[in-house]
């Protein structure tokens, strides 16, 4: 059975991204019977970024953790608000964080607003950096516009049979990356 690891980016009070993430955990448990993990970054509350883990003398229980999620994960999805034209410090404060970790891992990438277009403008940033990591970014995105209305709470879509269609294209372009790697 595939491990994929879902990263919620958020750790603002309120957020709404995180029905995403429960949405496409739901999913990847229901749908398509994979083992899910969310790495939720409000709940891990890392401190700011002070060296790599390779570097440092004695790593928290959680950071170790973390690394250990991503390490052992098949595939990666991290779902991303967008934040001023880009992804959230919370994210980049992990990203940078690993090194090998990320290499060659197959990453798909949810992007999420409040306006009409759906964070698309993380798209650029995230994957250029990905693409510095080393990691295998999946071409197909899942972007969610409108976040408050297209999902509730608990990550129920409100327009069900859109979401499932698009949730299915975007989950099987990761399988399929990571078929490939394989
Ligand atoms: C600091 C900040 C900057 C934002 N910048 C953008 C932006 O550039 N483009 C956009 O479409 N939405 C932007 N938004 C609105 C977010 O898309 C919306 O708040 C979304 O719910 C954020 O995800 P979150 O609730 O999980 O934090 C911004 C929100 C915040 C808090």
């Amino acid at each position: 059975m595939e491990k994929i690891v879902i990263i919620s980016s958020s750790v603002r009070r309120g957020r709404k991204s995180h029905r995403v993430a429960l949405w496409l955990s739901r999913y990847l448990i229901e749908y398509v019977h994979t083992g899910v993990d969310i790495a939720d970054l409000m709940e891990y509350n890392f401190p700011l970024f002070d060296e790599r883990l390779v570097f440092q003398e004695n790593p928290s229980e959680a950071v170790l953790d973390f690394a250990g999620k991503i390490r052992n994960a098949d595939g990666v999805i991290i779902v991303t608000p967008e934040y001023n034209g880009s992804y959230p410090a919370s994210l980049k404060n992990v990203i940078d964080l690993l090194n090998e970790e990320w290499h060659r891992k197959p990453v798909a990438i949810a992007t999420v607003s409040e306006g009409s277009f759906g964070g698309s403008r993380v798209i650029i940033p995230l994957q250029f950096t990905l693409w510095k990591m080393g990691a295998l970014t999946v071409p197909s995105i899942f972007q969610v516009p409108k976040v408050g209305e297209a999902f509730d709470i608990d990550g129920n879509p409100n327009d069900k049979p859109l979401i499932e269609k698009k949730t299915a294209t975007f989950i099987q372009e990761l399988l399929r990356y990571i078929e490939k790697k394989k």
